[in-house]
């Protein structure tokens, strides 16, 4: 009998660990239905943006202010903001629609930095039917004057926001880069997120030689990328009483079975799809299942977290205690053992 994929995420019960995460995939249902057709068991949509949201705010206010100065009477031709035919609303449409035509949980992301008008979308994407929310928190904390206390009580204060603003299951995506990740997850998980989703990739600016301009080329990760990930739910599995989805450098069948192994619910992929469309969803699957069946797993629940950092004989293999030893038994043609005259092969 083939190993039983299902996995719980989010307490949405889900027929395989394998979620395409948030991506201008989702914009078309045609490509959501060939993920679902190729076995994806929910779906994240693209995120609505707190930027976005304000800026269709700013234009409708100044388009109704222009109006209501020249002709007062001008107001009652505008309909309410949420009706309104805006980009934010468009989501909304797109939400439902989606809900509408596809047959597994439809979770829907909102992306901001900051508590703000823009969170009462949270209720909007509950209201359009999404069976959870995915919150991207993408912070670049850049100025010197803000403290890493700051970065953390901001991150705090809009996850309690929205967690006050919807009752549909709640995840926080976030990057990788605090002081004290392990501490920052719980107190997420205390403020409300019923599930964390490691890690955000931040998109690196490059500077072109020819024009010496900032390069904002976008591109795709890596396989070697999902060890990030790896590291921080298989240290965190079972410390948070939360979810934990891996989102970075998913390719391979392989890399979603390390990841499982080290304690993820489920395993979301971005870039995999770009480059070999929806229906590596498939692939993906297919390996998962072969190499449970192999190794004689009756079910991801019984893989799940059975290499996370509680259940390795070694946990410190998956912090610093390595570190030195790996380093320094690298070897390469430059090798300083290596005589210069026999460089090695
Ligand atoms: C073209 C593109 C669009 C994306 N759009 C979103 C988005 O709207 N919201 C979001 O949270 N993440 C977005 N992401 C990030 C992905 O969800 C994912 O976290 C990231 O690409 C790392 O995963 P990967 O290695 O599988 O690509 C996008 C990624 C790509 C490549």
């Amino acid at each position: 009998m083939s190993a039983d994929l299902r996995t719980r995420y989010l307490g949405l019960e889900l027929r395989n660990p394998v979620v395409p995460s948030a991506s201008t995939l989702s914009s078309r249902i045609d490509n959501l239905k060939r993920m679902q057709d190729a076995g994806a068991a929910a779906i994240v949509m693209q995120s609505l943006f707190e930027e976005q949201i304000e800026h269709e705010q700013i234009e409708i206010h100044r388009v109704l202010e222009h109006a209501t100065e020249s002709f007062p009477e001008a107001l009652s031709f505008f309909p309410e903001l949420e009706d309104y035919n805006t980009g934010p609303d468009a989501y909304l449409r797109h939400l439902e629609q989606t809900k509408r035509e596809l047959e597994v949980p439809v979770i829907g992301s909102l992306n901001g930095t900051s508590r703000g008008g823009w969170v009462r979308y949270a209720r909007l994407i509950q209201d359009a039917g999404a069976d959870a929310l995915e919150l991207n928190v993408y912070v670049v904390a850049s100025d010197p004057e803000v403290t890493s206390a700051d970065v953390e009580a901001q991150y705090l204060d809009l996850v309690s926001a929205v967690r006050a603003s919807v009752s549909i299951p709640l995840a926080v995506k976030i990057g990788p880069f605090f002081s004290s990740m392990a501490n920052m997850a719980r107190r997420l998980v205390e403020a409300g997120a019923d599930g964390l989703v490691l890690f955000n990739r931040f998109y690196q600016p490059d500077i072109d030689l020819e024009t010496l301009e900032v390069d904002p080329t976008l591109h795709l990760s890596s396989s070697e990328e999902c060890l990030l990930p790896l590291r921080w739910i298989a240290i965190l599995r079972g410390r948070v009483q939360a979810s934990l989805a891996a989102t970075t450098g998913v390719h391979r069948w392989e890399d979603a079975v390390k990841l499982i192994l080290a304690g993820a619910d489920v395993t979301m992929m971005a870039s995999a799809l770009f480059r070999n469309g929806p229906e590596h969803v498939a692939s993906v699957l297919a390996g998962i299942e072969r190499w449970l069946d192999e190794r004689e797993y009756a079910s991801v629940e019984q893989a799940k977290g059975s290499v996370s950092q509680a259940n390795v004989a070694d946990p410190m293999a998956y912090a610093r205690s390595n570190y030195m030893q790996m380093i320094v038994s690298y070897t390469s043609p430059y090798d300083w053992r290596q005589s210069p005259a026999e460089p090695r092969a």
